[in-house]
């Protein structure tokens, strides 16, 4: 275990053994539909569990990234967008996946950015969900792991840019903060 980490809240073979699941819930939803969906992973933090997830998809899909954060504007919380997607959004199933949903802020932009753009239909992966957070609806459709309102790092998560190459989701030690 890492020196900064103070408990193993997640291993790797338990994402391993629940992505399995979600790919087949995921793969079995847009078989039934026929279209070949878009994954758009939100840089950086998806990307291990986008990997994790998409390798166990038995269907044909596309990925592309975006990178966006949310930050609070003079009204409400604005998205400011520091790399869009490259495809054309226009009438395709469009996957998000995610690393954690917090309070809620950043998914709700970026869903309401993809129906603005036509998408035909939109869903969300997320490895982690804080429900607790919550601060802005987001309809949640698959998720990994429900976890209480704690600071985690690993498997994508980061604190200060660092850790996200954990092989697990783990609690950090208040010292390494
Ligand atoms: P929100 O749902 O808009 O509040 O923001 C979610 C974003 O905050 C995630 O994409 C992460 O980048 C970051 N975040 C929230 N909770 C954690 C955590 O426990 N560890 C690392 N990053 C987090
Ligand atoms: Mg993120």
């Amino acid at each position: 275990m890492h020196k900064d980490v103070k408990k193993i809240l997640i291993s790797a073979e338990e994402i391993d053994a629940r992505a399995s699941e979600l790919a087949k819930q995921i793969s079995d939803y847009y078989r039934e539909r026929g279209t070949t969906p878009l994954a758009v992973g939100l840089l950086k933090g998806s990307v291990p569990f986008m990997a994790t997830l998409i390798m166990k998809m038995d269907v044909e899909l596309e990925m592309d990234f975006m990178d966006v954060s949310s930050y609070a504007g003079t009204k409400s919380t604005e998205l400011r967008i520091n790399k869009d997607v490259e495809t054309q959004v226009d009438g395709r199933d469009v996957l998000i996946i995610e690393d954690v949903i917090d309070t809620g802020k950043t998914l709700h932009r970026v869903v309401e950015l993809f129906e603005n753009k036509g998408a035909a239909d939109v869903k969300i992966a997320t490895l982690l969900d804080k429900p607790e957070r919550r601060e802005c609806e987001v309809k949640v459709d698959y998720v990994g792991f429900t976890i209480p309102d704690e600071f985690v790092i690993g498997y994508g998560l980061d604190y200060n840019q660092k850790y996200r190459n954990l092989p697990y989701v783990g609690v950090i030690k208040e010292e390494a903060i």
